[in-house]
């Protein structure tokens, strides 16, 4: 046994030594270490023998599967050490290639600067709920379920959950209008940036998911002719003192009046945004006494003004992810 045990052993340390790679390492490994090999075998048989021998030959076979053991963790290292040294080496005189910039998203860029000149006119900004429930979307604005003015704004319905209200992504940022005035006493100017989503038909000018910028002004006194004077101004900061816009009558249920705001972009008048007083039933709905405040609203969409500001074609390129052509701006 001490014998057979010699010659494992050396057998075993001489293929170590010439292997060729990690992979015949690994055989040879498996070949004298593992359950099956000859030294396992004599390994298991050790327990049977008389006491001296026992004591020699587990002294002797443990001794050999150390050293063999060793001997391959030695010639592991040697073999990482070896792929490393033949990592490609860095060429300290070849010339720089230039650092790739990181870039704002365009629509981010648009935001920035409505953000800027909205708090120029003292407008504060607040963040809404991607997700909203029927009564703020919908119900509060003066859109029960059956009317038709839903139709416009078709959404991806989340599954009703019993005992609460259907829940949505939300269709337009206006819900943020009726939560707002809940917690907040008149008079106060507010802007609400965020994705709305619908069930649209694309084309250039549509996206099922865009940007919108909800206004809300409620006073004493504020009149049209102040949200009139508001969003040229905007306009007017955002493509410069040439901007032009257009009030259009139009019908919204949580205004009255309610117009529609185009600009002027390549000749050709652009519709910008939704607008008009707040209906007094709206004010009721959230708390505020309609008789004593009166409030003009707005849902500005971002998209169509980062069109009329860098002269996009196709607003959907917007949501694609082409790097090639969203790092232009
Ligand atoms: N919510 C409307 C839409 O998404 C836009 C809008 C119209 C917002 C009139 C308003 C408003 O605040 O008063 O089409």
């Amino acid at each position: 046994m001490n014998k057979d045990i010699n010659g494992i052993k050396k057998r075993a340390l001489d293929q170590i030594n010439g292997a060729k790679d990690e992979g015949q390492l690994e055989k040879i490994r498996i070949k004298f270490l593992g359950k099956k090999s000859q030294l396992s075998k004599i390994i298991t048989e050790i327990p049977s023998l008389d006491k001296q021998q026992k004591k020699l030959i587990g002294k002797i076979a443990n001794q050999a599967k150390r050293q063999i053991e060793n001997l391959i963790v030695q010639k592991n290292k040697n073999f990482i050490n070896q792929k490393s040294y033949n990592l490609p080496t860095i060429d300290l005189t070849k010339p720089g290639a230039g650092v790739k910039y990181g870039h704002l998203h365009p629509i981010t860029l648009v935001l920035d600067e409505i953000y800027q000149i909205f708090a120029n006119l003292g407008f504060a900004i607040i963040d809404g709920p991607e997700i909203e429930n029927d009564w703020y979307n919908f119900e509060a604005l003066n859109l029960p379920v059956d009317h038709p003015a839903r139709d416009m704004q078709d959404t991806f319905y989340l599954i009703e959950q019993q005992g609460s209200r259907p829940m949505i992504p939300r269709t337009h940022t206006s819900g943020m209008q009726v939560r707002f005035m809940e917690k907040n006493k008149p008079p106060f100017k507010i802007i609400v940036p965020g994705k709305v989503f619908r069930n649209e038909n694309e084309d250039a000018t549509h996206s099922w998911i865009f940007t919108q910028i909800e206004g809300l002004a409620v006073s004493e006194n504020v009149s049209l002719a102040d949200m009139k004077g508001t969003l040229l101004k905007i306009m007017q900061g955002l493509m410069g003192k040439n901007a032009e816009i257009r009030l259009r009558p139009s019908y919204f249920p949580y205004t009255e009046p309610s117009v529609e705001i185009d600009t002027l972009y390549k000749g050709k008048w652009l519709e910008l945004a939704g607008a008009g007083m707040v209906h007094p039933q709206v004010l009721e709905n959230s708390g505020v006494d309609s008789n004593k405040y009166r409030g003009f609203a707005f849902g500005l969409g971002a998209e169509r003004i980062a069109i009329a500001k860098y002269g996009i074609s196709d607003l959907r390129n917007l949501w694609r992810p082409k790097l090639e052509y969203l790092e232009q701006f």
